[in-house]
């Protein structure tokens, strides 16, 4: 049923797309669409037949009532907000009474802080209010937006029953990786909607793959001259030859470690720090480093003088021939970006976090790993410095791997795939529910927070009956 809704959304998208169709750049084809399905089919089906499913026996859909229940004990998360979608223009229902209706003043607020309200809140805000303007519009509809590092399902939801909402997220978790109860005991299951990452498409003051400039508004916020510090802050695959690139494993970050509990207590090195040390020891084949590495490891750094230099700007990465992306508080939601570099992505084997299209990418098609695991399942943290040597020995492999990594970006990790993976995303979610556009038809065009709080707070009462004081 669900797929059938999905198609008729998507025909009705096309024939509106081929009659305004013209030669500009940016704006959707048939194409973007069809490689928006198959990620689609690859990544978002499976978390939405988890919701579809609750509803097997009974048959309701989910309510605005469980929407409420949600917001009720969520209100006061910092990295969980309440987003609304009318006419295409994005708006924040607010715990405080007061309503968001502007990147900017959001991004004043500064929450859960300011770096997130800017990378992820605000690209997405930017991209789902930019998408008509490539041919792209999004459903009037309220969402739960978390910010956080980690899934709220199976931490702190239980979306186990079709009691609360579903969260939209960036970062998911991989069940087989945390800790499980023993049956009969119900599973740890974190099916978070992941949602596309929109922060390295020219919406947030971060290195874009995009060949648009950065949105005005991101400019606006830009001191100097915006136009050429977006030039610099641009990633061109052509700029450095595959042969001229170093063939050194690259990884530069701040020393963030994981803080979800694993299964495997092996794994709680934290991998940064981990690398950052293998990588003073073995300064010819990684190039690995980490601010705010702690006081032994500075004197490990001293006593073999390694100078790494800070390298910030992200599009000079492709001068490495093979780039890290290594788990943080969560992952390290770069790697959409280290595919555009042309150089060979490098990620943790098995890695606990997921984001939204990494079932359409694999290892030793895509990407290579480290920290692989021996017959016996422990895991090899050091064998990122073999890895290095085997891909300098087969060259057509490494650069087998970092045509297909480019080549797997240029085609589904665009702005046009992105936002019609986010408008059917949208879609979906808002199919869930049964009275969703009963409630939304009820808004004005930005909601009321103060109405939608005493909604929140008696979430077992028909939100009909709820009136604002
Ligand atoms: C947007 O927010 C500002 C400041 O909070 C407010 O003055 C303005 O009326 C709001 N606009 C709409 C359309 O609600
Ligand atoms: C760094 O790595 C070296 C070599 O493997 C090891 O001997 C040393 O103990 C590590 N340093 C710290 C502070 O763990």
């Amino acid at each position: 049923m669900m797929h059938e809704g999905c198609h008729i959304k998507l025909a009705q998208l096309l024939v509106c797309l081929v009659c305004t169709l013209q030669v500009v750049s940016g704006l959707v084809t048939e194409e973007h669409a069809a490689r928006a399905q198959e990620l689609l089919r690859e990544n978002l089906h499976a978390t939405l037949a988890h919701w579809h499913g609750l509803r097997a026996n009974g048959g309701q859909k989910l309510t605005m009532q469980n929407f409420f229940r949600t917001a009720n004990k969520h209100m006061h998360h910092p990295a969980v907000s309440f987003w609304g979608i009318k006419n295409n223009k994005v708006f924040q229902l607010n715990k405080d009474g007061e309503l968001r209706n502007s990147s900017n003043a959001m991004i004043a607020e500064g929450r859960p802080n300011r770096g997130a309200a800017e990378t992820m809140k605000s690209s997405l805000w930017l991209a789902i209010e930019d998408a008509a303007s490539h041919g792209v519009s999004m459903p009037d509809m309220v969402f739960i937006y978390n910010v956080a590092d980690d899934p709220m399902c199976g931490l702190r939801l239980d979306c186990s029953d079709g009691k609360f909402a579903p969260p939209i997220s960036l970062m998911g978790l991989d069940p087989s990786a945390v800790p499980q109860p023993p049956p009969p005991r119900k599973p740890r299951l974190f099916p978070d909607i992941l949602v596309p990452i929109f922060k390295n498409l020219g919406y947030s003051r971060q290195t874009t793959v995009s060949l648009a400039q950065h949105h005005q508004n991101v400019l606006n916020r830009v001191g100097g001259s915006p136009l050429a510090w977006s030039e610099r802050n641009r990633i061109r695959a052509e700029s450095v030859p595959w042969q001229d690139k170093v063939p050194q494993m690259f990884f530069r970050g701040t020393r963030y470690c994981p803080t979800v509990p694993l299964r495997d207590k092996s794994r709680s090195i934290c991998p940064r720090v981990h690398l950052t040390n293998l990588s003073i020891h073995h300064q010819e084949q990684l190039n690995i480093m980490i601010t705010g590495l702690p006081p032994p490891y500075l004197q490990e750094l001293k006593d073999h003088n390694w100078q790494a230099r800070r390298t910030d700007v992200m599009a000079e990465w492709s001068k490495f021939k093979y780039v890290a992306s290594i788990d943080g508080i969560g992952g390290s939601n770069r790697v959409l970006a280290l595919f555009h570099l042309g150089s060979v992505v490098v990620k943790q084997h098995k890695s606990p976090y997921i984001e939204w299209f990494y079932n359409s990418i694999k290892p030793g098609v895509h990407f290579e790993t480290v920290f692989k695991e021996g017959p016996d399942g422990t895991k090899h943290f050091d064998d990122a410095v073999d890895l290095v040597d085997k891909l300098r020995t087969d060259d057509a492999y490494a650069k087998h791997l970092a045509d297909n990594g480019l080549g797997f970006a240029r085609n589904y990790l665009t702005l046009e795939v992105l936002l019609v993976y986010l408008r059917e995303l949208l879609l979906a979610y808002k199919d869930l529910f049964e009275d969703m556009d009963e409630y939304i038809s009820r808004l004005g065009d930005t909601g009321s927070s103060a109405l939608f709080m005493k909604q929140a707070q008696l979430w077992d009462t028909d939100w009909r009956t709820v009136a604002a004081s």
